[in-house]
């Protein structure tokens, strides 16, 4: 089986020598033009429109009324766990069959991460299990919320996650989720045009993300992205991605005179008397506070200003990567369906023999990201990763659970049978598109 599929494989590639890997970067159309223009125009870094028609792209895509375009897929799952108002001690939901970025962004904000099994057929969060474990291990206390009832500590957040493409029983998921107030941010970020009963992954909870890694469907070299149709939700992460926080109006002054100032920070309105603006993008303290105002744009006496009224972080893409990822964006749907072609390949390659091609949910459509093959036991798994790697095709086993890892010694499991299965019996697959095939 192992040399058919390596022969089959190298003459799908038409690489008959050169070495095969997981997942390598394609170029469809272009990538060089936009990035000289964007290089051309010399608003190369966050300010450049390349980054706010990417979010538009994401918009017209998800059905989300808003998105923001972030450095990382990792920093917009941050953000949006801070958006769902996740604190320092909360727990919060999700598996450990995922990449560790998932793990990572929940100790960013504070919170330990609480494992629990996944589905063997979408191997993302099961339904069941959920319902079981808030059923039976927590209570919902005097002001609402949801708590662990070993820990006594909140249950912040849920974060589901849609495995290589494929995505989690999310109608299910949210059901169960918002009988006991429990916000759904969505890990989609390997699930760009992968839907659920005909929906986006990311849309079914208060929020998405993407990340546009270099092997991710399409990239912007690094980056990601948060969407939503939650208003709170969007200003939070629209305004912690930025190093300075909100934005406001000076009041206008009468000609000749030194200006007041009503500037508005949290909805406290500071006075600032006797204080002169003389020239644009000038920084200044004001007068009997911390507060730091940026005088950005001055016009008919009319100034705008940003006032860091708490601390943001900078996790805005720039738009040199915005403009890669717009050119990968054009053939989005045709980066999807040569996906789905290679996919089908290896369900027709592997079709007499006992390893099964990890296939779509029912009821959803994947964008077969990364594809995964299931085999009958560790040892036959092992041997084939062994058997292609000599060959120069990579393969390799998927994800060790990081309910193991000992950087995640906080976390707290659930007893894991489904996710021990698919971590000792799968194996990763190259699934690089290129034009030719
Ligand atoms: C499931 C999952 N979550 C999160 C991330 C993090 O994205 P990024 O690498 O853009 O930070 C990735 C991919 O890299 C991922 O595969």
């Amino acid at each position: 089986m192992i040399q058919q599929f390596i022969r089959k494989l190298r003459e799908y590639y038409q690489r008959p020598s050169e070495a095969i890997y997981l997942i390598e970067t394609a170029m469809f159309g272009n990538e060089y033009q936009f990035v000289k223009e964007c290089l051309n125009s010399g608003k190369v870094s966050t300010i450049g429109s390349e980054v706010e028609r990417l979010e538009q792209a994401i918009i017209q895509r998800t059905g989300a009324k808003y998105a923001v375009a972030t450095s990382s897929g990792t920093a917009a799952l941050h953000l949006g766990l801070l958006a769902l108002g996740v604190k320092p001690n909360d727990w919060v939901l999700t598996t450990p069959f995922t990449f560790v970025a998932t793990t990572n962004a929940i100790v960013h904000s504070g919170a330990s991460p609480m494992f629990l099994d996944i589905d063997r057929r979408t191997l993302g969060l099961s339904p069941e299990v959920l319902a079981e474990f808030l059923a039976n291990e927590t209570y919902i206390d005097d002001s609402g919320q949801c708590v662990h009832t070993v820990s006594k500590r909140r249950i912040a957040a849920c974060l589901p996650v849609h495995v290589f493409g494929h995505s989690a029983h999310m109608t299910e998921i949210v059901q169960v989720c918002n009988q006991y107030g429990i916000p759904v941010l969505e890990d989609s970020a390997e699930g760009l045009g992968s839907t659920c009963n005909g929906q986006p992954v990311g849309t079914h909870g208060k929020a998405g993300v993407l990340s546009f890694n270099g092997n991710k469907i399409v990239t912007t070299g690094g980056g990601g992205a948060l969407f939503t149709s939650d208003l709170e939700v969007y200003q939070s992460v629209r305004s912690t991605a930025s190093s300075t926080l909100s934005y406001s109006l000076l009041t206008s002054s009468p000609e000749g005179k030194t200006p007041e100032y009503g500037l508005t920070a949290n909805s406290s309105k500071l006075e600032t008397p006797g204080y002169s603006v003389s020239a644009v993008s000038t920084r200044y303290k004001i007068p009997g506070s911390n507060v730091i105002a940026s005088v950005s744009q001055a016009q008919n006496s009319e100034l705008k200003v940003a006032v860091g009224s708490s601390v943001g972080y900078n996790y805005r893409m720039p738009a040199l990567n915005a403009a890669l990822g717009l050119a990968q964006w054009e053939h989005l749907d045709q980066r999807i369906q040569k996906k789905r072609n290679l996919a089908h390949w290896y369900q027709s390659l592997f079709a007499n023999s006992e390893v099964k091609v990890l296939d779509e949910p029912t009821d959803c459509f994947s964008n077969y990201w990364l594809n995964a093959l299931i085999f009958p036991e560790r040892n036959s798994r092992d041997q084939f990763v062994l058997d292609s790697t000599k060959a120069g095709i990579e393969s390799r086993p998927v994800w060790t659970l990081l309910s193991r890892y000992p950087s995640f010694t906080n976390s707290y499991q659930m007893p894991l049978p489904n996710a021990r299965w698919a971590e000792s019996c799968m194996a990763n697959i190259p699934s690089t598109i290129f034009p030719h095939a």
